[in-house]
């Protein structure tokens, strides 16, 4: 049954992260990574377990711990994902899966920054011709910096590019609101806590995306952060939608939540995504369930009201 999720760090400003007890090592034989640079960089430096499998609350301490993730975006990420993606213990039931955070169309999605949609093959390993592009917009937008201009037009770009190619190209809620946080987090994140100018360095940008790796003297963010920027969504706005009938024909979709109806992401998260991977457990699985259930419902306490798919007993 799984434990209470850790709360906020003691001391929440900068510090020396890349530090002697978290060098950087490289990937073993079996070590597991995801599409996620920021995870696969704290398993790479210790804060995770090397080889990459970990309980949601090792993953609460080592967002905050390594890059000062604010605790409840860091709760609301890592119990969405373990509710949809668990990666942890014994293989759960099918249509449940533990394949881990790779899998399509649960956490992971398409218009990825550096990784290609599950379309073309590959959704988690770093693409080069993905981040020659990034880099195309930092230069062209950002005078050679990854910032909020660019990360407004990057995103907007990779939506097009989908829509454009990928005939399978979905990207309605949960994934509308993850791609948008996920373009921010690297300004929020990978930028060195004693510059916080907004500015990321594409060689530093590089060590985080492909190479999993802190520069060296690396301090995490000076205060706790989260979704900070997602206004880049207003630049260029969209519609939660997909492509329906081939490549170019992306259709919005009104059953999906958006910016305006946060707390429908909650509810469609819950009554149909997790519903779907477990239509009707019952003992043990059932428990654990409404209590990941009510660690993910924590972060929307103060604007949603909870939903009990399982009964509320
Ligand atoms: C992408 C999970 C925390 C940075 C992703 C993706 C997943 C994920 C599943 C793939 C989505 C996709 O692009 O298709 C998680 C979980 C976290 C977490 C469960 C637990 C709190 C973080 C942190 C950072 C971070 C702390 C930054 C330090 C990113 C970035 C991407 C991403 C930049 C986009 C990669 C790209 O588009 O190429 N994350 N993440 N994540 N994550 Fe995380
Ligand atoms: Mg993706």
């Amino acid at each position: 049954s799984p434990g209470a999720p850790p709360g906020p760090l003691k001391f929440n400003g900068t510090k020396l992260v890349n530090d002697h007890q978290h060098p950087w090592k490289p990937l073993k034989h079996g070590d597991i990574r995801g599409p996620c640079p920021g995870l696969n960089t704290l398993a790479s430096h210790g804060y995770l377990p090397h080889n990459g499998i970990a309980t949601p609350a090792q993953i609460i301490n080592a967002v905050q711990e390594g890059f000062n993730m604010e605790n409840s975006v860091a709760r609301l990420v890592v119990y969405a994902a373990h509710l949809v993606d668990d990666v942890t213990g014994p293989s759960p039931q099918a249509p449940a899966n533990a394949a881990g955070l790779n899998t399509h169309a649960l956490f992971e999605g398409d218009a990825s920054m550096t990784r290609a949609d599950a379309f073309f093959g590959d959704n988690h390993s770093f693409n080069e011709t993905l981040f020659d592009e990034f880099t195309a917009f930092s230069n062209r937008f950002g005078a050679g910096k990854y910032n909020l201009t660019v990360a407004a037009e990057y995103r907007f770009h990779r939506i097009q590019e989908s829509i454009a190619t990928n005939p399978n190209f979905s990207f309605v809620s949960s994934r509308f609101f993850t791609a948008y946080a996920e373009s921010v987090f690297p300004i929020n994140f990978f930028i060195d806590g004693r510059q916080g100018d907004g500015q990321l360095d594409l060689d530093v940008a590089r060590g985080f995306f492909q190479n999993m790796h802190m520069p060296d003297g690396f301090h995490r963010a000076s205060k706790p952060m989260g979704i900070e920027g997602l206004e880049i969504a207003n630049v260029h706005p969209i519609s939660p939608g997909a492509n329906v009938n081939g490549v170019n024909t992306y259709t919005p979709d009104p059953s999906s939540a958006d910016f305006t109806t946060f707390c429908l992401l909650y509810v469609n998260f819950v009554n149909q995504t997790v519903c779907s991977l477990y239509p009707s457990p019952t003992g043990n699985l059932k428990k654990a369930l409404t209590k990941n259930l009510e660690f993910l419902y924590y972060p929307f306490s103060d604007q949603c009201s909870q939903v009990f798919p399982y009964g509320n007993d």
